[in-house]
């Protein structure tokens, strides 16, 4: 984005920081676009014949991929990203060619959050915009949150909330659920002196090649073997197939070492439960996780045999594949079997192979990566104050179907109606509530991470599993559940979202504008 200079995104919270750092921001830019002859399968496989997808094309490489480019960014580098946007006005099958971009879930003043009301083409805009046009600058401060209490160089000591596995995907209202289908995502991943650290300083968890995106999405085809979006069903859509970046099933071919893998599920609405198996299914691996939500936990859970992951939820797992000889075989397998989104026809069986692993090689320069115990400090978690436990004030939200159509609290999502106001820096606790015995609803809170104090099932108090103890931005409602989540609103003020991420819910209205102010 050689004609962007620094300073120039004329955004109010770019001034604003630009008040608090010199560190000039990175630019880049992606152009959603069509691309019309995606393959789903790595072979030239005549059932899925070469078909348009939505993608993004990275600076202006000429290559548009789905998912889009990763970005790679770094704590007290700003970013600013511009986001083109030439899908074909006119074109055949589902999703709609305008375009809002959501950066899930950074700390993101509120004009470059993707609002659902912000989306623009050049023949368009939202109701929240003045103006149509063909691109939107995002500006995004990698600032730890509690930019007040930021000084550069200065330890961040409590407040560091570093994320690491975020993602981008389109917001548009309305039609998320198609867009993000079409393909209209990509990966962010966030660093910082902790990751990048020496050997000393350093986590030395894997890195470079052995870092490595898992972003799994479900998709439906039709009997030509093209993607197809139902959009009479208001309850979900589940895929016949998971992709993983992109392609149906594929195969990963890896070294006798230790992986990072960041995993996220991209939906629309599947929950998966993956398991490391051996090719006949007899063995179960075990694995360790290491973050959720992209926040390293405090400490690694270690010899775990399953993760489970709602629509949107991310989890960093590392898979130690030294212990396998070469030439092995292993599967991640999807053991969920989803029923709530009643779907029998789409739904897959238990046990879809979603990815192959091939131990192929051993590592060309030695693995140092630490050993993970149950007590390797990853990174601590601040500790609640008595009077953040006891004092704020409790803001109910009750997730209902209504009418065939999914509501909060009764009401439809309306972009131009802020359902909560929100004075700039209080801390709350929200209490999520799901009377329905049979939906689940995948709760995602914009801008400010939670940590869940207190969850409930038919009115009892229930462990709160450690997977979902660190700070988390999906909160999983359950069926007869509910739950208490603690948040601080800190550093921006402006219009920001909280909704069910079964993209399908949050399209038939599920969803809240909230305002800081
Ligand atoms: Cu990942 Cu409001 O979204
Ligand atoms: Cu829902």
């Amino acid at each position: 984005a050689a004609n962007l200079a620094a300073g120039e995104c004329g955004r109010a919270s770019h001034q604003r920081f630009a008040e608090l750092t010199a560190t000039p921001p990175q630019m880049y830019q992606l152009t959603a676009k069509e691309n019309p002859l995606w393959r789903y399968t790595h072979a030239d496989n005549a059932y899925y014949p070469a078909q348009p997808v939505w993608g993004y094309e990275g600076n202006s490489s000429g290559v548009v991929s789905m998912p889009g480019p990763t970005i790679h960014a770094r704590y007290g580098t700003p970013v600013i990203l511009r986001i083109r946007n030439e899908l074909p006005p006119l074109h055949s099958g589902f999703g709609s060619p305008e375009i809002s971009t959501h950066l899930h879930n950074m700390h993101t003043p509120s004009e470059s959050d993707g609002y659902a009301g912000d989306f623009y083409s050049p023949q368009q805009q939202g109701p929240t915009l003045t103006a149509p046009g063909s691109f939107n600058d995002h500006f995004y401060p990698n600032v730890y949150a509690g930019l007040d209490e930021f000084a550069p160089g200065s330890p961040i000591g409590d407040s560091r909330e570093a994320l690491g596995s975020l993602f981008y995907h389109d917001h548009t209202e309305g039609v998320t659920a198609p867009n993000v289908l079409k393909g209209l995502l990509g990966r962010y991943n966030i660093y910082d002196a902790l990751d990048t650290g020496n050997e000393t300083t350093g986590l030395r968890l894997p890195s470079g090649p052995y870092d490595y995106n898992l972003t799994f999405a479900d998709k439906r085809f039709d009997s030509g073997g093209r993607l197809f979006f139902d959009e009479l069903n208001p309850e979900g859509v589940l895929g016949d197939k998971t992709v993983v970046n992109g392609k149906i099933e594929p195969t990963l071919r890896v070294a006798r070492r230790k992986y990072r893998f960041r995993l996220l599920s991209a939906g629309p609405s599947r929950f998966y439960e993956f398991y490391l198996q051996n090719a006949g299914r007899t063995t179960i691996y075990t694995y360790t996780i290491i973050s959720s939500d992209g926040n390293l936990l405090p400490n690694p859970l270690i010899n775990q045999f399953r993760v489970r992951l709602a629509p949107a939820e991310r989890a960093d797992i590392v898979i130690d594949f030294s212990r396998f000889p070469l030439g092995t075989t292993l599967y991640l397998v999807n053991q969920l079997v989803q029923i709530e989104t009643r779907q029998p026809t789409a739904a897959q069986a238990p046990g879809t192979q979603v990815l192959k692993f091939i131990v192929d090689r051993n590592p060309s320069e030695p693995d140092t990566t630490p050993v993970l115990t149950a007590s390797t400090p990853l990174r601590p978690l601040r500790t609640l104050t008595a009077a953040e436990l006891a004092g704020p004030t409790v803001r109910s939200w009750n997730f209902e179907r209504s009418s065939g159509m999914w509501s909060v609290n009764g009401q439809f999502f309306n972009v131009l109606t802020a359902r909560a106001t929100i004075t700039k820096g209080a801390t709350e606790i929200w209490e999520f509530i799901n009377n329905d015995n049979g939906w689940q609803h995948p709760i995602h809170v914009h801008f400010e991470e939670g940590r869940i104090l207190s969850k409930f099932q038919n009115g009892v108090s229930v462990p709160i599993p450690p997977i979902e103890r660190g700070r988390k931005d999906v909160f999983v409602l359950g069926p007869n559940s509910s739950m208490r989540v603690l948040f601080r609103f800190r550093d921006f003020t402006g219009k920001y979202l909280m909704h069910c991420h079964n993209l399908t819910h949050e399209d038939h209205a599920m969803m809240v504008r909230y305002d800081i102010v």
